[in-house]
């Protein structure tokens, strides 16, 4: 069966209460159980969340080691980390990078992305 880890950056613990106008009012687990009802056992889903880039470079690495692929929505970190971007580089393992919101539509600072190059997709909005 297919392995799919699917990694939460920082804040999106925060999901039902954070800027609900921007994020909607689904909380982290509310998508983690949409996504496994989705996944319909044809995936063996891994789902994580963590505010500790370190910790996401850990767990990129070790979906690299167990050949899975990687669903990854780094949050803030998506606009500032080159070592989540080397952590993609470093693992054969495909990324699709997941974003809830229009990051192109919102602040400048949002539209750089470290991590698009490294991704095999890009998903916003
Ligand atoms: C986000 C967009 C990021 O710019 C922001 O820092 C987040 C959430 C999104 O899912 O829309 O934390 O990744």
């Amino acid at each position: 069966m297919r392995a799919i880890h699917v990694l939460n950056g920082p804040n999106l613990n925060l999901l039902g209460t954070r800027e609900p106008g921007i994020y909607g009012s689904l909380t982290l687990a509310d998508i983690e159980s949409r996504l496994h009802a989705r996944a319909g056992g044809r995936a063996a889903i891994t789902f994580r969340q963590s505010n500790h880039e370190g910790e996401l470079v850990a767990w990129i690495q070790e979906a690299g080691a167990a050949g899975a692929g990687v669903i990854l929505n780094a949050g803030a970190y998506t606009h500032t980390s080159i070592a989540l971007a080397d952590a993609l580089s470093a693992v054969t393992a495909p990324a699709v990078e997941v974003h809830i919101s229009n990051v192109h539509a919102r602040e400048s600072f949002r539209h750089h992305s470290y991590l698009s190059a490294k991704c095999k997709g890009v998903i916003v909005g």
